[in-house]
C-alpha cells in the first residue's frame, strides 16, 4: 500500500502491474497521479480492473500522459464529439481489424505516441487476450557487441502493412488513401523519463535498416523480434469487462490475440498520450 491509498503488485516477470485501490472515473489526486507514474516507468504496462470510464474522463487520463491526439491516419473511427478516442469494434457482421501482429502504436510517425490506453467495454470472457513485451530487457540481454552495432543503428517504419490491413471491407479498419512516406528512427532509443535504452523495432511497421535492403534486413530483424518477444519477457493480460490498461510504447510492444470470430462481442476505447521523437 501506497501513501496514495493504491496497491501495486507485479503481473509477470519482466513487465505488467496491477494497481488496485483507485477508481479512474473521478479526478486523482497529486498522489495518486504521482504513485501511477512511478508505478508506469517500473511496470511499462499498468492494469486497472473494474474501470467505468466516460470518454470524456479517459481523454482526460490520458492526457495526464502527454496531449491527446487521434489517430494521425485516421485508421479506425472515433466517438461522436471525441475523435480521440478510437473504437475497436468486433460485433456481428462487422470483424475487428486485427492487430494480431508485435508492434509498437504508430511507430509510422515521426512522433509516436508515449502511451496508449485501453478501455475495455465489452469483453467475451476468455478471448481477445493482449500481449505485451520488455524492449528493455530485450536491449539489455544482447551481448556488448551486438548492443554496439545496433546503436549505431537507424529503422525505416512506415504505415503500408496498415493500410493494407484496412483495405479489407469486412472490418472496422476505415481506408487509408495516402500512406505517408517511411520515417526513420534509430534502433536502440533513450526513455526520455528513465533514461533507461530500449530496442525501438517491430516487425510490423519496421521495413528495413537505413542504408541497407529489406533482404539483408531480415535476418537480424527477426533475430530481434523473436528475443524481444521469448515468453519469459511477455505478460499476457486476460480481459475483463471494465479493465483499462495502459502501456509505454517506447519501451514495450503488444500484440492483440485474434482467436475470435464475429460472435464473440469485444467493444474496446483507446486513447493515445502523444511522445517525442525517438533518440
Ligand atoms: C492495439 O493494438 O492497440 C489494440 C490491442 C487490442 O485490441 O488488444
Amino acid at each position: 500500500m501506497t501513501d496514495s491509498g493504491m496497491e501495486a503488485h507485479r503481473l509477470a516477470g519482466t513487465l505488467g502491474g496491477e494497481l488496485s485501490g483507485i477508481d479512474l472515473s473521478v479526478e486523482q489526486n497529486e498522489e495518486q497521479i504521482a504513485a501511477i507514474r512511478a508505478a508506469f516507468r517500473d511496470y511499462l504496462v499498468l492494469v486497472f480492473r473494474g474501470q467505468d470510464m466516460t470518454p470524456a474522463r479517459q481523454v482526460a487520463f490520458t492526457r495526464l500522459f502527454g496531449p491527446v491526439e487521434p489517430h494521425p491516419l485516421a485508421s479506425r473511427k472515433g466517438i461522436e464529439g471525441h475523435p480521440e478516442v478510437l473504437v475497436f469494434e468486433n460485433k456481428r457482421g462487422t470483424a475487428g481489424a486485427r492487430n494480431d501482429f508485435w508492434h509498437s502504436d504508430i511507430s509510422f510517425s515521426a512522433t509516436p505516441p508515449a502511451a496508449s490506453v485501453l478501455h475495455g467495454r465489452t469483453i467475451t470472457p476468455g478471448y481477445g487476450d493482449t500481449m505485451f513485451c520488455n524492449m528493455y530487457q530485450a536491449y539489455d540481454e544482447l551481448s556488448s557487441g551486438m548492443r554496439k552495432l545496433l546503436d549505431g543503428l537507424t529503422a525505416m517504419h512506415t504505415s503500408a502493412p496498415l493500410a493494407e490491413r484496412n483495405r479489407s471491407n469486412v472490418s472496422d479498419g476505415l481506408p487509408i488513401a495516402d500512406v505517408p512516406p517511411p520515417v526513420e528512427h534509430p534502433v536502440v532509443r533513450t526513455h526520455p523519463e528513465t533514461g533507461r535504452r530500449a530496442l525501438y523495432v517491430n516487425p510490423y511497421f519496421t521495413s528495413h535498416f537505413k542504408g541497407m535492403t529489406v533482404e539483408e534486413s531480415r535476418p537480424l530483424l527477426e533475430h530481434l523480434h523473436q528475443r524481444a518477444t521469448r515468453p519469459e519477457n511477455v505478460y499476457r493480460h486476460h480481459w475483463r469487462q471494465g479493465d483499462l490498461l495502459m502501456w509505454d510504447n517506447r519501451c514495450a510492444m503488444h500484440y492483440a490475440v485474434y482467436d475470435y470470430d464475429d460472435t464473440k462481442p469485444r467493444l474496446m476505447h483507446r486513447t493515445t498520450a502523444g511522445g517525442d521523437a525517438p533518440r
